[in-house]
């Protein structure tokens, strides 16, 4: 995948996903336990070269793991804080790509609108990743496949449920379960399932991995029998104004000890964070024995080192 961008799951095949995975387990599995700053300090693949990050909206997991990760590979980061860069405002999407591109190896960018993604990956020679816009999620749902796949070993024969609203991390999560092949039932408040691209993109590529995806309004049918149960913000940033709204409409969908009751004994709860506590998930599932979201945390660290290693120098060595 060198020199490849990273905008959404669908543009990648199946076996490249597989490998990303399998990568992100190995350098997990060699992570150095005595610090979690200077793991596996022989390995350096990435020594002179530089990740800029580009921030339109907050963040915790993506901009510490990118920046850590990045490291631990030993190249450098520039994280281009929002106020000064004013994408779009000072100077043009592709003029930013423009410079960006004759000073860095590689950019991550988090924006309000998929299309800057296009538009920087349009514009600039060097791999573009995406850290979260309004339309995917794929770094976050990389990490999840690896969490699910430690959790509850091979996919094939599980129910994955995703309950919340119809937004970035369901639509990766779809397009993830739609490469892979795996069972996904979304349930979401009438108004709030993926929008109707994204189902048929998705229906499109599980004709061809044999995935089975299901859409509907109905939160218990959803998690019914389910191996893993997701979810996500109500209220997703830059979607703010619809709140008050939106807070009417998903209590059903609230990942609590009854709804938990309708899945699986031993299914995992997973939620990509920041949450909400007390809205899409109470405090006694996120606390609980069944919630795995810090190691959906963690794992974002060793997935996005497993993406960079494939964009920027092809992937890890069969020697490591
Ligand atoms: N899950 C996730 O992307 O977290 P941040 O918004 O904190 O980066
Ligand atoms: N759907 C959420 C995900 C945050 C990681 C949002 O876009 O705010």
């Amino acid at each position: 995948m060198k020199g490849r961008d990273l905008l959404t799951l669908a543009d990648l095949s199946a076996s490249e996903i597989h490998r990303i995975l399998a990568t992100a387990k190995t350098l997990k599995s060699a992570k150095n336990t005595q610090s979690n700053s200077a793991p596996a300090a022989e390995y350096r693949p990435l020594t002179g070269q530089t990740l800029a990050m580009i921030f339109e909206k907050p963040s915790l997991r993506t901009r510490a793991t990118f920046a850590i990760g990045m490291q631990q590979l030993g190249g450098q980061v520039v994280d281009l804080a929002a106020e000064h860069l004013q994408m779009g405002v000072r100077e043009t999407v592709p003029d930013v790509a423009r410079n960006l591109e004759r000073w860095v190896d590689v950019i991550m960018a988090r924006v309000f609108e998929h299309a800057t993604l296009e538009t920087l990956a349009e514009h600039a020679s060097i791999p573009i990743i995406n850290g979260l816009s309004d339309y995917t999620h794929p770094c976050q749902i990389l990490a999840d496949l690896l969490t699910m796949q430690e959790h509850k070993g091979d996919l094939s024969a599980r129910k994955i449920a995703y309950v919340g609203d119809g937004y970035n991390v369901a639509n990766s999560l779809l397009f993830g379960a739609g490469k892979l092949g795996y069972h996904l039932a979304v349930g979401c408040p009438a108004g709030y399932l993926p929008p109707d691209d994204i189902v048929a993109r998705a229906y499109g590529l599980a004709k061809e991995s044999g995935a089975t995806l299901e859409l509907c309004t109905d939160p218990i049918a959803t998690v019914q029998d389910a191996d893993v149960i997701y979810t996500d913000s109500w209220v997703s940033m830059g979607l703010e104004a619809e709140a008050a709204e939106r807070e009417r409409a998903f209590p059903p969908y609230q990942v609590n000890s009854d709804l938990l009751r309708h899945a699986q004994l031993d299914a995992i709860v997973m939620h990509c964070l920041p949450a909400h506590r007390g809205m899409e998930i109470t405090d006694e599932v996120m606390d609980g024995p069944q919630s795995v979201v810090f190691d959906q945390a963690e794992n974002r660290l060793h997935a996005q080192k497993a993406v960079l290693l494939e964009l920027l120098v092809g992937g890890m060595p069969a020697s490591h």
